[in-house]
């Protein structure tokens, strides 16, 4: 027997299409269903101006394949020497849809990020005035505060004295992963949005380390615990305002993953709305889906929602993890395995 779900066209409000050869390899797998993504601008160097926007824009439209309907909505990377006036002429324009604040250190390619946040105040005043929304990394990235606790701790450190020091500023949480950010978030009014990942939504640090170590689940924010992950699925399959997709597939090759100090990431790009189907369907919950990926995330960075479709379809037979990807003249790239059977794919 088969089932299908039709929904409106998704958006991912967190994703990282790198570039080169590796761009060219990733960007059609979330062209094929996504119509819009936020793009991360950790490249090395770091997407810093308006600039370095509309070239990195331009490589990605040049990857895009012909007739492809994919609008990448494109970020800066907050440094302590960004240009206020460049940054807000750049959202003026159009060009920029967001800002990404990375604490120094704290993942990927942020070494050129933020180490002290009161350097930015003027800039984060500016994007207050001017309405430019702040995606923030939440991290500390001191040494000693344990990595599973670094993301409750950056809340209460970090990111509630800088929306307090600057009411009017639109922040976005991404990729959270504990029930502490899902509380600061429902307290947080309608300027706090959060995304969260499809893996963090579908595993936990026992599926990470138990019965060896899989480095093809590290990433940042690390995989929680499994009440962490429950609270996070509830919430989505629920419906939870201001809560949406951000898969953060940040794919790195099987090379650098599979290393004695294997790189953080996890690329879900081509399976991911196989897998929420899945999700939403354990949870009863399918009706919820569509909010989820295709409408709260647009609403609350103001853009018109899609207004095309995709579908999806159950069988019940399980369809199999996508085979990895070749990234010509580089290597391989390996995509998330939900670690359950899935009975969707998309049409
Ligand atoms: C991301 C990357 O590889 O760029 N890695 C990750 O584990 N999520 C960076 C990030 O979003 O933290
Ligand atoms: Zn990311």
């Amino acid at each position: 027997m088969t089932q299908t779900l039709t929904l409106r066209r998704p958006d991912d409000f967190h994703l990282h299409l790198r570039d080169g050869a590796m761009l060219r390899t990733v960007l059609p797998e979330t062209a094929r269903d996504f119509a819009r993504a936020i793009i991360m601008p950790n490249l090395v160097p770091p997407v810093v101006t308006g600039a370095d926007a509309r070239a990195y824009q331009g490589r990605i439209m040049e990857a895009l394949p012909k007739d492809a309907p994919f609008e990448p909505l494109m970020t800066l990377y907050l440094t302590e020497e960004t240009d206020p006036e460049d940054l807000v002429a750049a959202h003026a324009s159009g060009l920029i849809t967001a800002v990404k604040l990375y604490p120094a250190g704290a993942t990927t390619n942020s070494q050129s990020g933020v180490r002290d946040v009161e350097k930015v105040q003027p800039v984060l005043d500016a994007m207050a005035e001017a309405g430019v929304p702040l995606c923030v990394h939440g991290e500390v990235t001191t040494h000693d505060v344990d990595i599973f606790d670094r993301e409750q701790v950056f809340i209460e450190t970090v990111l509630d004295p800088l929306r307090r020091r600057t009411p009017g500023l639109k922040v976005i949480m991404e990729h959270i992963t504990t029930s502490h950010a899902l509380d600061y978030l429902r307290e947080g009014g309608p300027l706090l949005g959060a995304t969260v990942t499809t893996h963090h939504l579908m595993i936990d640090r026992n599926h990470m380390l138990v019965g060896g170590v899989r480095p093809h689940y590290y990433c940042l924010p690390i995989v929680k615990r499994a009440t962490h992950r429950t609270a996070l699925a509830e919430a989505a399959t629920s419906g939870q305002e201001r809560l949406f997709l951000g898969t953060d597939s940040a794919p790195h090759l099987d090379g650098a993953k599979l290393s004695a100090c294997g790189c953080a990431g996890v690329f879900s790009a081509s399976n991911t709305m196989a897998c929420l189907a899945q999700l939403f369907e354990e949870a009863d919950a399918l009706d919820k889906l569509e909010a989820f990926t295709s409408s709260i995330g647009a609403t609350f960075y103001g853009l018109p929602l899609n207004p095309d479709t995709i579908t999806l379809e159950r069988s019940d037979a399980p369809v199999p993890v996508p085979a990895g990807l070749d990234v010509p003249g580089e290597g391989s790239l390996t995509v998330f395995d939900p670690a359950r059977p899935i009975h969707w794919r998309v049409l």
